[in-house]
């Protein structure tokens, strides 16, 4: 993982990179010198001699050639981010921070320097109008950290973020507890927050993926571990039989842990695994998506998918941990940040609609991995889903809430064969419920037009190919269902979900049309 710091000029990014550099014992890079070394000329010249836009172009340059850096602390120039290329690019591979500071002091810090191009015979008060009107295309960018005085113990104030703990709290899941921890961690240092009191061997299991970018963080405290994909076909009863198999070769024992690092595929499997392995070994999760870290793996459901039946074979088994890490999140491609906040939408609906507001607030932010907002969204919808499950374990009841736009979502995966992603079916699936609550006279028609305008902004689908008689068919197979009839939530309004049996046929095929383009088959 990079540490990319930006931020208006004068703000010490050099400095305080370097200082956090050594302190982390991570390289350093500065892009400005990169483009000096390049050239065998300062900045200043090459602006005086070039001028700015062949400047842009050297940076865009030197940041495409940094797209395999790693452990590495990377500071920019001032408007370095301020380009969709380079921010896209330089993001890739790690967090960002944007330090800022109050403009008066900022002057009081550059006036010194007549080095820097923009600043050549500059007054304050140009100074400070430049500040102001750069400052909006600041609003996107990320992890914002005040830095009030320029000298190297700042780094401190970075480290203080980097690590900064926001939530521990237990949810009760029957007579089992699970211990929730919602804190940002440096690379490596995970173990010592999960493990600290651990006695038996650990065996991991591991998103192929996450292995590759992360996989070093928890390798070392493993006795085993096994690599998998985190497809959502791969939850299977063949992987479950080979992780199985595995752990009994590996003399598995029942005081063993079995750790999940990954979305929540392998979550599911882990929990799934853990609970039925010798009949039942602790296991903790080590969430790497959006979507795991607010909604799967907490209330402990696990499971396995079985002909096409989503989660057909599973268990209800919490795991005893949960840490929650949201610098992990870097990596995550960006169509599966969108998915998990499908999740976290469905939680606003249910039971906190400043979720939603949040979202449609701050989606650049979160877009742009900010910890703040992402942080807030996640402990919100964990929430949301502990006062439910917490009631009501087993799914009795109210747990089905939780299950809002999954009736049509899990047909959808199983007729597109898993090739789309959880959080786009369930997506369409909140339509669905929407459209089916707007038909029964329940909700008002802006929810849904809400809901379709942020799915929008969120690169996500709100029509999909379908055949609605076998979309009824696998709807039918949903695990809410009984010989009545389906059970759907649905909604009558924000915070205010509502279980509907017998819903008609004609009118669950009309509200398809919301959201199906017919008679295509996948
Ligand atoms: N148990 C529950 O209560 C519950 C609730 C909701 C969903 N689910 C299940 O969760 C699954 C979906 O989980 P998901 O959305 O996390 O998908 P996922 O586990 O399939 O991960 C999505 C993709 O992201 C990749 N990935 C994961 N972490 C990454 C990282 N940090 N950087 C880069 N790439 C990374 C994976 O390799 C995968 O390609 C479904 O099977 C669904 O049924 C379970």
């Amino acid at each position: 993982m990079n540490i990319i710091v930006t931020g208006f000029m004068g703000t010490g990014k050099t400095t305080l990179g370097r200082a956090l550099a050594k302190r982390l014992e991570m390289d350093f890079i500065d892009t400005d010198m990169l483009i000096e070394n390049k050239l065998n000329l300062s900045v200043s010249e090459i602006f005086e001699k070039f001028g700015e836009k062949y400047f842009r172009v050297l940076e865009r340059e030197v940041v495409k050639e940094l797209k395999e850096e790693n452990n590495t602390v990377i500071a920019t120039g001032g408007k370095t981010l301020l380009y969709k290329k380079n921010l896209k690019t330089l993001t890739k591979n790690g967090i960002l921070l944007t330090l800022h500071s109050d403009p008066e002091d900022l002057w009081e810090r550059v006036k010194k320097y007549d080095s820097r191009p923009l600043l050549k015979g500059i007054t304050k008060d140009e100074f400070i109008k430049l500040y102001l009107k750069r400052a909006p295309l600041y609003e996107n960018l990320p992890n914002k950290i005040k830095i009030s005085n320029f000298s190297e113990t700042e780094a401190e104030t970075i480290l203080e973020f980097l690590t900064k703990e926001l939530m521990r709290i237990e949810i009760k899941i029957g007579d089992k507890i699970s211990e929730v921890i919602l804190k940002r961690s440096l690379p490596g240092e995970i173990e010592k927050y999960i493990f600290s009191e651990k006695k038996g061997k650990v065996f991991m299991i591991c998103d192929s993926k996450v292995f590759g970018i992360h996989g070093e963080t928890l390798k070392k405290i493993c006795q085993s571990f096994y690599i998998i994909s985190g497809k959502d076909r791969n939850k299977n009863l063949k992987n479950a039989e080979r992780l199985w198999k595995w752990l009994i070769k590996e003399n598995v024992k029942r005081d063993s842990i079995l750790l999940s690092f990954g979305g929540g595929v392998i979550g599911d499997l882990c929990g799934f695994v853990s609970s039925t392995i010798l009949r039942g070994i602790s296991h903790y999760h080590v969430p790497t998506t959006l979507l795991s870290m607010l909604d799967s793996s907490i209330g402990g459901k696990n499971g396995i998918n079985l002909l096409s039946m989503k989660n057909a074979v599973g268990t209800i088994n919490p795991p005893d941990k949960v840490f929650v890490d949201p610098t992990l999140l870097f990596s995550l491609p960006r169509k599966e940040i969108s998915s998990g906040l499908v999740e976290a939408i469905k939680a606003g609906f249910i039971g906190d609609p400043l979720i939603f507001d949040l979202i449609e607030k701050r989606l650049h932010l979160i877009e742009n991995i900010d910890l703040e907002s992402l942080e807030e969204v996640i402990s919100r919808s964990i929430k949301v889903k502990k006062t439910i499950v917490e009631k009501d374990p087993f799914e009795k009841n109210i747990r089905k809430f939780l299950n809002l736009g999954h009736t049509l979502a899990h047909a959808l995966e199983s007729f597109h064969r898993y090739r789309i992603s959880h959080g786009e079916a369930v997506g369409l699936g909140l339509i669905y419920s929407l459209e089916l609550s707007e038909m029964l006279g329940l909700c008002s028609k802006d929810l849904k037009a809400r809901l379709k305008f942020l799915l929008n902004e969120l690169g996500l689908k709100t029509r999909i190919k379908g055949n609605k008689e076998n979309l009824i068919d696998l709807m039918k197979m949903d695990k809410k269902s009984t010989e009545e009839g389906i059970d759907f939530v649905l909604l009558k309004g924000w915070g205010e979900p509502v279980l509907k049996r017998g819903i008609s046929k004609k009118i669950l095929l009309e509200a398809l049309e919301e959201v199906l383009d017919e008679n295509t088959y996948n």
